[in-house]
């Protein structure tokens, strides 16, 4: 028998992934940058056990088990079998899989890309595959190629058909910007309406703001963002972080019939951080919604005690939680 038990954090994206130019390789239609949060906060915990015994390949996700046969799960599978280390026994056992999320899963809070990162990583150790497992990532779900790294990363959109370029890779490591920090508000933690990936299919069939999108303004902002985290710029990471988010949301509503992932409590977080901004005299904090109602502010950490009294003040009952996440990153399995 062997068992390995990795960790893997979730990531919050600052350049948005939304929209598949190939849905059965999971391969996007823009790049995306994210970091990676520490992994003491938000992360899934994964054991896999591979043994000879075992008469068939099992599942469980937060103590429920669920079908192996999700083709999501086979396709990552069968590219960790291909590029397993030769003469290993493991490959041709059966494993029994438990994973567990310590937050809400399928919230929009990226509980997917946390879930399938340390899938794959944890198989990767057992299997010994040796080189990028990114892109084995990214056939689990898009978004968990970007929480095989930590700091912060970039999803390549890549040109090939067969995707073999469209990987994720480091732009900074975990020390680079130590000051960074990260508010997550769970202002509902319910399992959202429509899933990402449903979503993401109606707006490339609908949306005509999406390819807008890809056509005219994502380039602009990977080059201005990745910048903006190499020089330490807050105000221009900020600006360009939040503008991407409404972009987003705006492509949503443009959808038809529409995605609605926001709700008023989400609206007053962002005309409450527009005005704290204006007071501050300069760009202090930057909200991001994924798909979801749940808030993440980047802001750097001189900032924190402010804006955690502040939304406390304003959002007694409303929001459910106001996590403040230390920082970012380590890699999953360390
Ligand atoms: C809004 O990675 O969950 O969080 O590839 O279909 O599994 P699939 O989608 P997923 O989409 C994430 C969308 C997002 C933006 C982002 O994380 O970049």
């Amino acid at each position: 028998m062997s068992v390995i038990t990795c960790v893997a954090p979730v990531n919050i994206a600052v350049i948005k992934y939304w929209g598949k130019r190939n849905e059965e390789l999971i391969l996007p239609l823009n790049d995306s940058i994210s970091a990676t949060l520490n992994v003491e906060y938000m992360r899934a915990k994964t054991t896999v056990m591979a043994s000879p015994t075992f008469k068939e390949n099992k599942i469980w996700l937060n103590g429920k088990e669920e079908s192996f046969e999700n083709p999501r799960l086979q396709h990552c599978m069968k590219e960790l079998k291909q590029r397993a280390r030769k003469n290993t026994d493991v490959v041709n056992w059966n494993i029994h899989v438990c994973s567990e999320n310590n937050f809400p899963t399928a919230a929009g809070l990226a509980s997917s890309a946390a879930g399938y990162a340390c899938f794959v990583y944890a198989i990767a150790q057992l299997y010994g595959v040796e080189g990028d497992i990114t892109a084995i990532a990214r056939r689990g779900s898009g978004s968990a190629c970007r929480s095989i790294y930590g700091g912060w990363v970039q999803w390549h959109v890549g040109k090939s058909d067969d995707g073999s370029d469209s990987f994720a890779t480091q732009i900074a490591g975990v020390s680079h910007w130590p000051e960074m920090r990260i508010l997550t508000l769970v202002v509902n933690s319910s399992r959202k309406k429509c899933s990402s990936t449903d979503g993401m299919r109606r707006s490339i069939a609908t949306s005509s703001l999406l390819k807008y999108r890809v056509d005219h303004v994502v380039k602009d902002r990977v080059e201005g963002i990745i910048r903006a985290i190499k020089e330490k710029d807050f105000k221009a990471f900020a600006e360009i972080t939040m503008k991407d988010s409404n972009q987003f949301h705006a492509i949503c509503s443009d959808t038809y019939p529409p995605l609605s992932y926001v709700n008023e409590v989400s609206r007053r977080i962002i005309e409450l951080i527009h005005a704290y901004n204006e007071l501050r005299g300069t760009t202090k904090v930057a909200y991001t919604f994924d798909a979801g109602p749940n808030a993440c502010l980047y802001l750097l950490e001189e900032d924190v005690p402010e804006v955690v009294a502040l939304i406390q003040y304003v959002f007694p009952s409303d929001t459910e939680r106001v996590e403040y996440f230390k920082g970012l990153p380590i890699n999953p399995g360390s």
